[in-house]
């Protein structure tokens, strides 16, 4: 085949075997979809079926000695995991009690089109006093979690984890649990995110938002100097404040795998176990070369698993807000003593941390070589007249879609005209990112560092029509999406 899109300029340079036909969309809606959906049940489904039931509305929940009116599942804050098993389908009832429209999308699920939960893509909205039962397959294991897409409302409390065990893991720890970090600003002092994204479009673009070039890279510091757009007053773990932080019980000596999820929708975070050592197993629910590290920076949208032999003590679980003023904190207990300050430095948290982009995948989850059959490129950008963010010079509004056909191997080029960093997010795939060696870890939320690109490759293997976004929830919304179109 030829390979006329591969490194070519332009975004939608396709392929000769493209050329002269007119692409159809395959929708949500098409055959293809549920055929994809049946193979994917023979392939993996073990024929059990989890259900639940989220209740979107609005409650007070208490951080830990402030209250707050927000949006919850069930008012609990994170709402109730869903935990299944690799092969189980899930069915889900969202009951919709919220003032607005909304959907649920299974972050890190490689489900059909239709059950992604992407309203005007994949689905209607759920409307108000409405309710819609997601019904799917889940075929893969891995730490994954659930948000609407509707709006600013993720970043209200509406997120959960979605844990999906495999059989196969098994010795590697001895228990495990689960950390959601978030950045919260919703019911404090009036604020909202809604607000905060109109108080942004109103000033504009900041000047450190803007590029300035390639600069020279600092490891300590991989997001650069700007590395938000909105000021929070909290950072949570598990719905927490630092001022009054979980307690993980286990006894010396014990693996715990902590499963790390960042809900944050402007905050990177910083994270570390005092005392400790990390050793990463999984990012974005897919098994990496163990390695250990002192520190993980952890994007928007990204997870990962870590596992930490528990010494002896009281000891601090750190989610400090990566350039900016304020931590989540969680404590680890196994022997007795005094919890430690809240105001304690953690030197695990100075010094370079480990970024995603340092990971390799285990062999098992390689993508076989092969030659892409289709190249897009990405150009991340901004719009310096009011709050605008921008792929290829288009916002989601008008955007090109990106297509590929279904069988393709695709490779994405994302270039980060930006000095802000971008956590880009594929729906329904998992790419391998592009080291050049074949060896880049498997994920479906990327960082694209300020100035820098990342390629990824993928195989085209769920039809339908998917989002491609940046997972800074702000400049999501403002412009910052695209989809990636299967066509026939
Ligand atoms: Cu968690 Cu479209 O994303
Ligand atoms: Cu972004």
């Amino acid at each position: 085949m030829a390979l006329a899109g591969v490194g070519a300029v332009s975004a939608t340079a396709a392929c000769g075997a493209d050329a002269g036909r007119s692409p159809v969309r395959v929708g949500p809606e098409s055959p293809a979809v549920a055929v994809a959906e049946r193979a994917r049940e023979q392939a993996v489904g073990s024929g059990r079926a989890t259900t639940a039931t989220l209740t979107a509305r609005q409650s007070t929940v208490d951080l830990g000695g402030v209250r707050v009116s927000t949006w919850t599942y069930g008012d609990k804050l994170p709402g109730q995991e869903i935990r299944l098993r690799r092969g189980d389908t899930l069915r889900a009832e969202v009951i919709n009690e919220l003032p607005q429209d909304t959907s649920v999308h299974w972050h890190g699920i490689a489900l059909r089109n239709d059950m992604d939960g992407v309203p005007g893509l994949t689905q209607d909205p759920i409307g108000t006093r409405d309710a819609f039962t997601y019904d799917f397959v889940v075929p893969d294991a891995g730490t994954h979690w659930f948000h609407p897409h509707v709006g600013m409302q993720f970043d209200r409390g509406l997120y959960a984890p979605l844990i999906v065990e495999d059989p196969e893991d098994g010795d590697g720890y001895d228990l495990e649990a689960v950390l959601v970090l978030d950045d919260w600003v919703d019911g404090v002092d009036g604020r909202t995110p809604e607000r905060e994204l109109a108080a942004l479009e109103s000033s504009g673009m900041s000047m450190t938002g803007m590029s300035m070039g390639e600069m020279q890279a600092d490891p300590a510091t991989p997001l650069g100097p700007d590395t938000g757009d909105v000021r929070y007053p909290y950072y949570l773990i598990n719905g927490r404040l630092d001022t009054d932080p979980m307690t993980l019980q286990a006894a010396v000596g014990q693996r715990i795998r902590l499963r790390i999820i960042n809900a944050g929708a402007d905050t990177a975070f910083r994270f570390a176990v005092g005392d400790h050592r990390m050793t990463v197993t999984h990012s974005d629910g897919y098994p990496v070369e163990p390695v250990e590290c002192a520190s993980l920076l952890v994007g928007m949208g990204e997870r990962y698993d870590v596992v930490v032999t528990v010494a002896d003590g009281v000891f601090p679980i750190v989610a400090s807000a990566e350039g900016k003023q304020g931590q989540g904190r969680a404590l680890l207990r196994s022997g007795t003593g005094e919890a430690p300050e809240r105001t304690v430095t953690v030197p695990e948290l100075a010094g370079a941390p480990l970024t995603g982009l340092d990971l390799r995948a285990t062999d098992s989850a390689r993508l076989d070589e092969r030659r892409p059959d289709r190249s897009h490129d990405m150009f991340l950008g901004m719009d310096m007249s009011g709050y605008t963010w921008t792929i290829n010079g288009q916002t989601y509004d008008t955007h090109a879609p990106l297509e590929v056909r279904q069988g393709q191997r695709v490779r994405l080029r994302m270039v980060n005209q930006t000095a802000m960093f971008h956590p880009m997010h594929l729906h329904g795939h998992t790419f391998q990112v592009d080291d050049g060696r074949g060896t880049g870890p498997r994920k479906d939320t990327v960082l694209v560092l300020p100035n820098r690109s990342v390629t990824v490759v993928l195989d085209a293997d769920n039809p339908g029509q998917w989002l491609l976004h940046c997972h800074n929830l702000y400049h999501g919304e403002a412009g910052m999406m695209t989809s990636m179109s299967y066509v026939d």
